[in-house]
């Protein structure tokens, strides 16, 4: 049996080996701080859990439609109007098994074998990977500190060639937290619209900004394409569930897509996020997210004060983005390292792509402040010495 040319292409998360690592340890009676998860540490709002249950013990175990529960295309509309003002058609919001299906239905709805999808390095793994199962070319933008780690509409001119047929961002982003200004996504937005391609604007981390309201490009236009998720904000990631609204000519192919690729998503999980708009889930999840942001104003100093490089203070996300090269260009093996001398897992710059991965980490504050507390604890020890 051979394996497909395309697998060869595929990478795996480096730092699911250094979490297997990490494991390892902890099995062996090590005590380990965890920064390296990209999920909330919280379990899923109360509220939430019991509208799932409720669904199970009332027998909602059948298939919703293939673009999701039509009830919840609505109250996600509401929160659209609710949130940021936007009026979006019920019928334009897919709902999806997580942001990882939206951004693959995205993707194939808008490009051929050989083309290319424009996206910002660092940037989130995923990506390169869903182009590369199109038997397309992710091209990484290069982006620094001096643009906040974001395209600017410059340096998207100067990346594009024919053949781009999707450009691909996140706000806030991953790994770098940081936002898009509504300006610039008007900008970028007006440009792949002259170029004939497709915007596609991934708003997982919206509702995670710390002290600054993100505006949805929805706001900007009808013809792009937003992915969101239940995931993050919402604290459901195990329930493998999201949503994406699409310009309304594209509803068919997505729902042909879908249909196809997974007939839904899980009927329990949409019942559930029915109640993750409700008033008492969304006190729970602001009172989460200021959790976040104290974990931010915390970290953020103490990891400068060690002598980590993080030039731009994130808006949002749970991700803090650091030079290391004051210590090491390896950050792998710096990584490596700290884990196992000083009892503290991070993630290497690698996963995020080929813009200078080997002088950058990631810390993530998906844990609670004593833990990270404890963590530069170790780190300082450690550096120090
Ligand atoms: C930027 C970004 N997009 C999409 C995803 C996928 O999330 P999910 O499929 O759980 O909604 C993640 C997960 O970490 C992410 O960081």
């Amino acid at each position: 049996m051979k394996i497909a040319r395309r697998m060869a292409s595929i990478q795996p998360f480096h730092v699911m080996a250094l979490l297997a690592r990490a494991r390892e340890l902890e099995a062996s009676g090590r005590s380990i701080v965890h920064m390296e998860i990209g999920e909330p540490d919280f379990v899923t709002p109360q509220p939430v859990i019991d509208a799932g249950i409720r669904a199970l013990s009332e027998g909602k175990t059948h298939y919703t439609p293939a673009t999701g529960l039509p009830l919840l295309r609505e109250r996600i509309a509401e929160f659209y109007l609710d949130r940021y003002g936007v009026k979006v058609a019920p019928g334009r919001i897919i709902v999806t098994p997580g942001a990882s299906s939206g951004l693959q239905l995205a993707l194939a709805a808008l490009v051929n074998p050989g083309d290319k999808v424009l996206m910002a390095d660092p940037g989130y793994p995923c990506n390169r990977n869903f182009v590369y199962l199109l038997n397309a070319e992710p091209a990484g933008i290069p982006v620094d500190a001096t643009s906040g780690y974001q395209p600017t509409i410059e340096q998207v001119e100067q990346c594009w060639s024919q053949d781009v047929a999707a450009l691909l961002l996140a706000s806030p982003s991953n790994p770098t937290g940081t936002l898009l200004q509504a300006e610039t996504i008007r900008q970028l937005f007006e440009y792949s619209q002259a170029q004939g391609a497709g915007l596609i604007v991934d708003e997982i981390y919206h509702g995670l900004t710390y002290g600054i309201a993100a505006e949805t490009a929805l706001a900007v236009s009808d013809e792009l394409f937003v992915i969101n998720s239940f995931s993050k904000y919402f604290g459901m990631t195990g329930w493998r569930l999201g949503w994406m609204v699409v310009p309304q000519d594209y509803v068919p192919e997505i729902d042909k897509l879908a249909q196809n690729l997974f007939l839904a998503a899980p009927t329990m999980a949409q019942y559930a996020a029915l109640a993750a708009f409700g008033d008492e889930s969304i006190a729970i999840l602001e009172a989460r997210r200021d959790e976040f942001r104290e974990r931010r104003d915390f970290l953020l100093p103490a990891l400068r004060e060690l002598g980590f490089d993080i030039p731009v203070t994130p808006d949002g996300a749970f991700y803090l983005y650091a030079g290391c090269s004051r210590f090491s260009d390896d950050s792998y093996a710096f990584s490596n390292q700290l884990l196992e001398e000083a009892g503290v897992a991070i993630t290497p710059g690698v996963d995020f792509g080929s813009n200078e991965p080997g002088r950058h980490v990631r810390f993530a504050y998906t844990t609670s402040l004593e833990n990270l507390r404890e963590g530069v604890r170790r780190l300082g020890e450690y550096l120090k010495a």
